[in-house]
């Protein structure tokens, strides 16, 4: 009881005495509330749920094309709470993701194209893990978002499978909340996803946005080759959990042995394994870059099938979405030297709305 109470007055003096003054929180502030009912924020009335993660839920709005990630005010309680929803602002405006923010006396909502099913769903669908080659297809996409961001001053900070969209012809990255930008680096926030976030975080700050980015994408690379189960027991478990991470020596170990045991997965391909062991060190120095890893033997020594096979593969599964396609990454932006898509190999998704299963270690628990 007198915790809620503590709660409720942090919000009130946050709401009321911090946002309307505080110059980097300018986004969160509202000079007209739109109305609200339990189903509709303003013009948009909230359909079917595309997803949830510890802060919000996405809805498609009636129109299909749009989503609305919807944040209640009464969850934002601290400077680092409202600081994620104006950083998820200003990186969706920045890589022009965003049409409008609402606000209503009791929500946030803010407004962007709806994509499809996020990794995580995919994943679910393939327990033992995803085909060699469809991994490297995704693994491409992936780069090019991720390069995408990186050029326009925008370091994700939180990639994992749950923040990655997996789109008809491309991978959207989704969830911002965490984003530093390029004029903020280096960074010296301990923050992301157990499992996910770069070793230096934690054992070597400051760090570097980019290369801590291609460690997590390294990461996402492992959880698709294994699938959830194995991905615990060989990465999650017991590195990532709460008491073995307050020590950066523990820590370290543990780090150590679960690369080592990465290394012994005997049903990689050798270039894959070179890949991945080329990201998966613990020095981010010795981490290649995005130019570095696209001109990797595993991703250039494949078949370059149309970007328009993959397209129609996926078209009775998911929700086309061409606005969503074409304000996100092109295939004029790509770094020259990466290859074209390959087919895709993953089975289709059922059509039905959001349903997850849950990580053992919270995917969302944010650490600062
Ligand atoms: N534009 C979108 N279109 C469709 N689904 C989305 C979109 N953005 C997010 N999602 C889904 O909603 C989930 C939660 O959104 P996210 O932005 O990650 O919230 P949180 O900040 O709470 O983690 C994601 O994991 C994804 O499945
Ligand atoms: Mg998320």
């Amino acid at each position: 009881m007198e915790k809620n109470n503590q709660t409720c007055q942090m919000n009130t003096l946050l709401w009321n005495h911090c946002i309307p003054y505080h110059p980097e929180l300018a986004d969160l502030r509202s000079s007209t509330p739109v109305e609200e009912t339990e189903n509709t924020i303003g013009p948009y009335h909230l359909s079917e749920k595309l997803g949830a993660g510890n802060f919000a839920s996405v809805y498609a709005c009636q129109d299909e094309t749009k989503a609305i990630k919807v944040l209640l005010k009464n969850t934002v309680n601290t400077f680092s709470s409202a600081k994620r929803v104006a950083n998820e602002i200003e990186g969706l405006r920045r890589l022009r993701l965003l049409h409008e923010v609402l606000h209503t006396p009791t929500r946030i909502g803010l407004v962007m194209e709806a994509g499809p099913k996020d990794l995580f769903a995919y994943l679910d669908l393939c327990p033992k893990g995803v085909e060699e080659s469809m991994a490297k297809s995704i693994m491409f996409q992936l780069l090019t978002a991720i390069h995408e961001c990186h050029s326009k001053g925008i370091f994700h900070r939180d990639i994992k499978p749950e923040n990655i969209l997996i789109a008809p012809d491309r991978v959207v990255l989704c969830d911002f909340g965490l984003c530093g930008f390029a004029e903020e680096a280096p960074f010296r926030e301990f923050l992301g996803s157990p499992g996910f976030f770069a070793p230096e975080l934690l054992l070597d700050p400051p760090y570097q946005g980019d290369k801590a980015d291609i460690w997590s994408m390294g990461i996402v690379l492992l959880e698709m080759m294994v699938g959830h189960e194995m991905f615990e027991s060989l990465w999650l478990f017991p590195t990532f959990e709460k008491d073995q991470i307050v020590n950066k020596k523990t820590f370290q170990k543990n780090m150590e042995r679960g690369l080592q045991k990465i290394r012994q997965v005997y049903w990689f391909s050798r270039p894959l394994q070179d890949f991945l062991g080329k990201i998966l060190v613990l020095d981010p120095k010795k981490r290649p870059t995005i130019e570095d890893l696209a001109c990797h033997p595993w991703l250039t020594d494949s078949p370059s099938p149309a970007l328009s096979s993959f397209h129609s593969s996926f078209s009775s599964t998911s929700t086309s979405n061409s606005a969503l396609s074409s304000s996100v990454v092109t295939e004029s932006s790509l770094p020259p030297m990466l290859p074209p898509m390959l087919p895709p190999m993953l089975p289709p998704m059922p059509s039905s709305s959001f349903e997850h299963s849950a990580r053992k270690v919270n995917p969302h628990f944010i650490l600062f």
